[in-house]
């Protein structure tokens, strides 16, 4: 019959055994560990408030100019992961560009989107198509597409900046260049991206569709979120888990925003808790107006307007709009690459 084998040797000849394959650069899978039932993120439930980050940026804003500074980004980092990020494979930074102040023109394989927290008017200019940057909207700068930031308003203007480097890094698949100028001439439009794609289901016909993964729409104005938001909240509409979430599509495919990252906004009522679920991707969520809470793998993470929290992956979580108005939530995952691989998975509690 055929069994598995029983062999016991004496322990020092394993050890010996072992050493001499260290040296040899040569690990024994069974004594290092395998899969675990089920993942277990290195990262931890976080919360960032703003009333710490707000003074924080002014003042790297009076310390550090954008002359030294490719990017004037303070990164929010996980008080458990290694690296400088919130989560295991997304960034949630904030930016800070000063009145007068232009953030030069480079390009690079990860890719990137702005949340707009402060400030009204500044832009950011993708492949020379340029795009106004008002509070509340998200701005896409996709993969290797050359962006600069310009603030050309008299007040800061400071967004939440998201990309996919820890991911990247880890893939090591990272580009970077340098544009020859330090911003890129500006083409035609005042907001053309959005001129063209930003009324779903119409599509311009004099220029072929695009071809590339991400979406061809790179502003998404919170003034149009809003308005389809509160429409369904009257119909009564909405996910137990999130309430009413949609999600930042892609408007030629209805896919996700970029290959990499998913975006959403959601609105949660005055009084609304949400049921705890889970989900094989890690979420990042800026709140963009409300006061609440959420429940996260059992930490209590009080949230009010602009603060920035983090969910790890396959950790429950619900959340709770405190406030006596509606809440108005943010988020970027990266749930587009765990569904690419097929390890994307969702739970519920109970
Ligand atoms: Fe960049």
């Amino acid at each position: 019959m055929l069994q598995r084998s029983n062999i016991v040797s004496p322990e020092e000849e394993l050890q010996d055994f072992y050493e001499e394959l260290r040296a040899q650069h040569v690990t024994p899978a069974w004594i290092s560990g395998g899969v675990g039932v089920e993942p277990k993120s290195k990262a931890v439930p976080y919360v960032w408030h703003w009333c710490d980050l707000r003074p924080q940026a002014m003042r790297a804003a009076q310390l550090v100019g954008t002359e030294q500074a490719e990017r004037r980004v303070l990164r929010l980092h996980n008080p458990e992961l290694e690296g400088s990020s919130a989560s295991n494979t997304l960034v949630a930074n904030i930016q800070i560009v000063m009145p007068g102040e232009i953030a030069r023109a480079h390009r690079h394989s990860p890719s990137a989107l702005r949340f707009i927290i402060e400030g009204s008017g500044g832009y950011t200019v993708v492949n020379g198509a340029r795009i106004p940057m008002f509070p509340g909207d998200l701005v896409l700068t996709p993969n290797w597409t050359w962006h600069d930031h310009a603030n050309d308003t008299d007040a800061p203007m400071i967004w939440l900046d998201g990309l996919d480097t820890p991911l990247v890094r880890m893939l090591e698949a990272g580009f970077y260049e340098q544009y020859g100028e330090e911003a890129q001439p500006v083409g035609e439009g005042s907001d053309p991206s959005l001129a063209k794609y930003g009324v779903g289901g119409l599509r311009p016909v004099w220029e072929p569709a695009p071809t590339a993964r991400y979406s061809p729409l790179w502003h998404y104005p919170l003034s149009q979120a809003r308005v389809a938001l509160e429409r369904l909240a009257a119909e009564g509409a909405g996910s137990p888990f999130d309430g009413v979430i949609l999600e930042y599509t892609n408007p030629l495919t209805g896919g996700p925003t970029m290959p990499t990252i998913a975006c959403y906004i959601q609105l949660l009522q005055p009084g609304e808790h949400t049921q705890a679920h889970r989900q094989v991707c890690c979420t990042n969520y800026h709140v963009i107006e409300g006061s609440g809470y959420s429940l996260v793998g059992g930490r209590q993470l009080d949230w009010e307007d602009k603060d920035v929290f983090t969910v790890p992956t396959w950790t429950f979580h619900e959340h709770v709009n405190a406030g006596n108005r509606p809440a108005f939530l943010f988020s970027f995952t990266d749930a587009p690459v765990m569904k690419a691989l097929d390890l994307y998975r969702e739970e519920a509690q109970g």
